[in-house]
């Protein structure tokens, strides 16, 4: 018996030990554009989807996410706040989410019904947003509790919409305007433009070459 808990003992001082010099050492890569083990990958993917389940639990969804009005508030909200990450009908692709790690998901492609299922989910990671992923709790910016739902049914509908149809219900949305945060417009000068749907590279911005990144 003693020598099995010398046996216990000499494992976990052996584990924290290499904890200790993989912490320090400087050796974990933090870098984005190396990929996590599979190993590593399966602890977070679990803990994440664990993590939200238990706590997207016991949230009341609201029963008219398919309302057009709510659709369409969330749309000017969506296409200033998220598309750069999460793509958007006739948006293939953008610079910062092939930089990102994990790559933030393509919220065109989910089924409606798939969709419809997961609002709570949805509501509870606008709300609160995932650790070292690049996903931002976006109630810290203010946003209202109301216009976090309007972003899940514009969300559902999304996955129906070509990108004709994203453009005008964008451009009839009143842009990137959700309430709660007092100063927002002096910090979004653009704020009261509904925002350019999908030519978000309109202003100017290029590197081709021009400077070392
Ligand atoms: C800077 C990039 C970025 C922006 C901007 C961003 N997200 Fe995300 N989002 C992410 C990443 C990365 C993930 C995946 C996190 C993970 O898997 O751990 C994510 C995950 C999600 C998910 C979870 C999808 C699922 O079912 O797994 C939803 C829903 C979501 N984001 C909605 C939004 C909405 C709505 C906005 C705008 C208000 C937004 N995101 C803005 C990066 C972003």
């Amino acid at each position: 018996m003693t020598r099995f808990l010398m046996g216990v003992l000499a494992t976990l001082v052996i584990g924290v030990a290499f904890g200790v010099v993989a912490v320090y050492s400087g050796m974990f890569d933090v870098a984005a554009d190396t990929p996590h083990s599979r190993f590593v990958y399966r602890m977070i993917e679990t803990a994440r989807e664990q993590s939200i389940e238990r706590h997207a639990r016991d949230l009341t969804v609201p029963a008219n996410l398919a309302d057009t009005e709510r659709i369409r508030r969330g749309a000017g909200n969506y296409a200033a706040m998220c598309a750069e990450c999460h793509l958007a009908p006739g948006k293939a692709d953008s610079e910062i989410r092939m930089g990102l790690y994990p790559k933030p998901p393509d919220l065109t492609r989910h089924e409606e019904e798939a969709a419809a299922d997961m609002a709570a989910r949805h509501f509870w990671i606008i709300k609160h947003g995932i650790k070292a992923s690049g996903m931002p709790a976006w109630s810290k910016g203010g946003i209202e509790v109301e216009a976090i739902w309007d972003l899940v049914a514009f969300i559902q509908k999304m996955p129906t919409l070509s990108a004709g149809q994203y453009v005008a219900l964008v451009e009839s949305s009143e842009g990137h305007s959700h309430g709660g945060l007092p100063g927002t417009a002096a910090m979004h000068p653009d704020d009261d433009h509904t925002p350019s749907p999908v030519h978000a590279d309109s202003h100017g911005h290029s590197h081709s070459g021009g400077h070392e990144h």
